[in-house]
């Protein structure tokens, strides 16, 4: 092995074995398959490990509801999320579950060591109960009136409507979502993780480049907060790991998910001889070690984790990466909307290759949302792949195959192109390392831009036509082809499978970095197969249809730590959606209805006159079956000022009142707070 090769064990988050794999799921497990299969590609020793995350309440009660165990609900969704990953081309080299032999080992071994360094303490709490369910309720099982703001049907932890936080027994009214019982409190003694212990490790720990500058914030803000002892106990019912000598206590999920990339790597280490458990987790391990993870789970991921992996003699990270959500057209994933897109239905429809290119196009190092625009993914897709990258194989094969049988010729005409397409390959390079996916697709599209303009300059379909030029249209064609095995080569991290394509119409080794050093000459290439589809604009729509739908169920209610659930159904079609920039250009202003005069030829109108701050308007309002001018005169409402003026047969109206409600009596107008002055711009 080279000197210069480095040793790499790298993760994904672990997903929940209790509900499919989504499109939000993958840009974490294809921003990290990328980042593998490009270290492999530049020939390092890398190991890409996952597991499925198979503890906890959600998980057993899932199963409960199935008439399963959780054993066997665990074991068939693992299946599914593995063939999802494997139909995605996301290539583990381990995939294991956290109820595994090796999870239960390396917990008890890490809380052993952590209890005899003194870092575990012991304290009774009070916690609701479901006294007809027998279990404690973890937050997300309480619901009732939100403590702030008064919303009904708010979670026990934090409410949705005005974003209060809180404990459960703080809820108005709670009841348990399992029963409907109302929760009583129960004492019980927990085990806690003295996190407070480590702050000064953790505080060096992450100041060295250990995490992005985004999340090193957050992490200081914290650190002033102060830290908290985490509680790693949860009391039977439970499916997870019972806590040595504690019956009926058992370990909370989120101790032993991450434990899990151990265990999923010690299981590889169990069925590859020459690998060693040392060499990656040891203390004085010279390997490197990564987690890709969501932003949402950075807490336990920057905090716990190497806070127990250093209390407990084990390496800590070299890095943990985080990455943003994934919103569809601009908006949070929506059943109601059909865009909470199932990685399966995706499959049935379109080609994994395109959202990998999509994805990686639209990723960078930091920590923003993405978002998956389903025209501009189609025309992107479309532009890049087919009409640049494919497109340059598809003009220059035919040619060759045709008049040269496949034979490319023994030089190339413009070598300099050539190796200015090779010394490219640093800059890409650099950005994969540094995950800045979306910058290194830019090059590469620079680069089979510069190809496409070189191949329209030299016209091989002119040539082709012209008698005596047969020695220039090989070379014209050799020089585009082996652009096309450059440009391949740069992608074969982002489209694995249209890569082997290539490779078998180039007739080439599978490509590895340094291959592109060699250009391939008097070679033969195999006949030109299509590498690549266009998307159709049919199928994503297919897709869509497919996903929506009324009565799908909301999934099991989210652990604490855990973002996103969908929102339920709305009943009403979602009208298509706008640029923000259109609705920035909406000027909202207060306004005082002054007076208010009936439209007696109109059904629903009333004229309206308001004072927007020293400026009056007319403005006719459909609201006449819900309200009567004494109801009006004084109130403030919300005016659209700058709508064009339009004219009824009863006079202009120079606004538009906004109001709610399904229309007849029951439309009510917004009504700003007394601080509220006419005229004031609303943002
Ligand atoms: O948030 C989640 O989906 C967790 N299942 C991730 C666990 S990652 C690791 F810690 F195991
Ligand atoms: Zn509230």
């Amino acid at each position: 092995m080279s000197p210069f090769t480095r040793n790499l064990l790298v993760t994904s988050a672990l997903p929940y074995a209790n509900g499919p794999i989504h499109l939000g799921h993958l840009v974490e497990y294809i921003q990290t398959d990328i980042w593998v299969r490009f270290q492999k590609m530049r020939g390092h020793r890398c190991f890409y490990v996952c597991a499925d995350d198979a503890h906890g309440t959600p998980i057993m009660l899932r199963a409960q509801h199935e008439g399963i165990t959780p054993e066997q609900l665990v074991e068939r969704i693992g299946k599914e999320h593995q063939a999802d990953f494997a139909d995605f081309n996301v290539a583990f080299d381990n995939y294991h579950s956290t109820h595994s032999t090796e999870n239960r080992y390396y917990a008890q071994l890490i809380y052993g060591r952590l209890m005899d360094a003194g870092l575990i303490t012991t304290r009774t709490i009070r916690q609701a109960y479901d006294p007809v369910k027998e279990m404690f309720l973890p937050d997300r099982f309480i619901k009732g009136g939100c403590p702030r703001c008064g919303a009904l049907d708010q979670y026990g932890d934090a409410c949705e409507a005005c974003g209060a936080t809180y404990a459960p027994t703080e809820l108005k009214n709670a009841i348990s979502t399992l029963s409907g019982a109302v929760p009583i409190e129960k004492e019980s003694e927990h085990y806690f993780f003295r996190l407070p212990a480590l702050a000064g490790w953790l505080r060096a720990w992450a100041g060295c480049d250990h995490i992005q500058p985004e999340i090193l914030n957050k992490l200081n803000e914290w650190f002033v907060a102060g830290l908290q002892e985490w509680d790693i106990t949860r009391d039977e019912p439970y499916f997870g790991f019972e806590i040595p000598g504690s019956p009926g206590k058992y370990f909370y999920v989120w101790l032993d998910a991450p434990i899990g990339y151990m265990a999923s790597f010690q299981n590889l280490c169990n069925r590859t001889p020459e690998l060693s458990f040392e060499e990656f987790w040891g203390t004085g391990s010279s390997a490197e070690l990564y987690h890709f993870i969501g932003k949402d789970i950075a807490y336990f991921h920057t905090l716990f984790w190497p806070a127990i992996l250093h209390a407990a003699g084990f390496r800590t990270p070299s890095a943990v990466y985080c990455h943003g959500f994934l919103t569809v057209n601009g908006q949070k994933m929506s059943k109601s909307r059909g865009t909470f897109i199932k990685a399966r239905t995706y499959l049935e429809h379109l080609d994994p290759e395109y959202l990998r290119y999509y994805f990686a196009a639209k990723l960078g190092p930091g920590i923003d949302d993405i978002d998956l625009n389903l025209d501009d993914f189609t025309n992107r897709v479309n532009a890049d792949l087919i009409g640049k990258v494919v497109n340059i194989a598809s003009r220059c094969a035919g040619f060759i195959i045709k008049y040269y049988e496949g034979r490319l010729a023994s030089t190339l005409p413009e070598p300099e192109f050539y190796v200015e397409a090779v010394a490219a390959g640093k800059s890409i390079a650099a950005h994969y390392e540094n995950r800045a996916l979306g910058a290194a697709m830019r090059e590469v599209m620079a680069l089979a831009d510069r190809t496409n303009q070189y191949i329209d300059t030299k016209k091989p379909w002119v040539l082709a036509k012209e008698a005596g030029r047969e020695a220039e249209l090989q070379a014209v064609c050799t020089q585009g082809i082996n652009l096309f095995r450059v440009i391949m080569t740069y992608l074969k991290p982002v489209l694995p499978r249209t890569a082997t394509r290539a490779e078998a119409f180039l007739r080439d080794q599978p490509l590895r970095w340094e291959s592109r050093e060699s250009p391939l000459l008097d070679h033969c290439v195999a006949p030109f197969e299509p590498l690549l589809t266009r998307v159709d604009p049919k199928r994503v729509q297919a897709m869509l249809d497919a996903e929506q739908g009324p009565g799908v169920a909301v999934p099991p209610p989210k652990v604490p730590g855990k973002a996103v659930t969908p929102p339920a159904p709305s009943r009403e079609p979602i009208a298509p959606t706008i640029a923000y920039e259109s609705f920035a250009a909406i000027d909202l202003r207060v306004a005082r209805i002054v007076a208010v005069d009936d439209v007696p030829e109109a059904d629903k109108l009333l004229r309206l006159t308001l004072d927007l701050g020293g400026e009056t308007r007319t403005v006719f309002a459909g609201i006449k079956a819900a309200y009567t001018a004494p109801d009006l005169v004084g109130r403030l409402t919300v005016v659209v000022a700058n709508l064009a003026p339009r004219t009824f047969r009863y006079g202009v109206s120079e606004g538009m009142v906004l109001a709610a409600g399904p229309g007849g009596k029951e439309i009510f107008l917004l009504s700003p707070d007394q601080g509220s002055k006419p005229g004031m711009r609303i943002k």
